[in-house]
């Protein structure tokens, strides 16, 4: 393994993140019929935002809401971004493959080199991906395939790509994330500690884990950014009290927890909302 590749982990300059249509309430996918609030998931959304914007400092691209795309706020399944490289995924669901034609605008705009996965037979969601920060894995899921993980392996030369078969929940992410440089926060559940053990056996690298209690708190965001270390933005109390317990037993992070009641409801979690990045210079 190449030094230094972990070297500038969870450093983001830039997130991009886009509105809530109407349409989510009645169209956006899901796995469990649930009601939705959309007043409620836009102060959610607000409240995400402000925590980018005001409270780590990030500079935040807005895309506005497209009514005939419900899913679309879900802007982590259109792109991948790893240094100045963005990938503009094929989203496994057809009805979210517009999705992508605004990130690619947005993403050019802020002068990453895009690649584009235009092969047919591929798909993959941006959710499907877990980057460490010394290789990544790729969750072969109902939404992205082994094609999808090939061209996402060219995309990204630097590092090692493994394949973790999904076979419960919609992604990869909807039961674990990076809470830190080698901290891999993963839930509880069976089929969650299985994919731990696949992605542990498939690594040179020894992670560390967190395990909390839900497999959805398991998605959370870690940044190291400037004069806030390590930030971490996880779930809250009210929505999940014994994760959050595990959680706020880490004294060395600034802590943010984040409501998401009402965009979970349709399999939308926190690293779902957006796609964060790391500009060296401005230009
Ligand atoms: N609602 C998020 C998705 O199913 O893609």
């Amino acid at each position: 393994m190449a030094a230094g590749l972990m070297a500038g982990f969870g450093h983001y300059t830039h997130a991009v993140v886009r509105g809530i249509p109407t349409s989510l309430a009645s169209e956006a996918l899901r796995s469990i019929q649930a009601e939705v609030d959309v007043a409620k998931a836009r102060r959610e959304h607000d409240a995400y935002i402000h925590a980018l914007r005001t409270t780590l400092g990030l500079q935040v691209v807005e895309l506005p809401a497209d009514e005939t795309m419900p899913d679309c706020v879900f802007v982590e399944d259109a792109a991948v971004v790893c240094g100045d490289t963005a990938l503009i995924t094929r989203p496994g669901a057809e009805s979210r493959r517009r999705e992508t034609e605004a990130m690619k605008a947005a993403l050019k705009e802020l002068n990453l080199n895009v690649v584009e996965m235009t092969d047919e037979s591929a798909t993959l969601d941006g959710g499907d991906v877990l980057f460490t920060g010394r290789e990544f894995f790729v969750g072969l899921s109902k939404r992205t395939n082994q094609r999808g993980a090939e061209i996402l392996a060219d995309a990204f030369k630097d590092y090692a790509v493994s394949t973790v078969p999904v076979v419960e929940g919609l992604h990869l992410k909807s039961f674990c994330s990076m809470g830190g440089p080698g901290l891999i926060v993963i839930g509880s559940s069976e089929p969650a500690q299985k994919a731990l053990k696949i992605m542990q056996q498939m690594s040179d690298h020894r992670y560390d884990k967190l395990t909390v209690p839900d497999d959805l708190a398991a998605n959370c965001i870690y940044m190291n950014l400037p004069n806030k270390g390590h930030v971490l933005l996880h779930c809250t109390p009210e929505e999940f009290p014994e994760s959050a317990k595990v959680f706020e037993k880490l004294k060395d992070h600034m802590l943010i927890p984040l409501s998401n009641m009402e965009k979970v409801k349709v399999d939308g979690a926190l690293t779902c909302c957006s796609v964060l990045l790391n500009k060296k210079v401005d230009n």
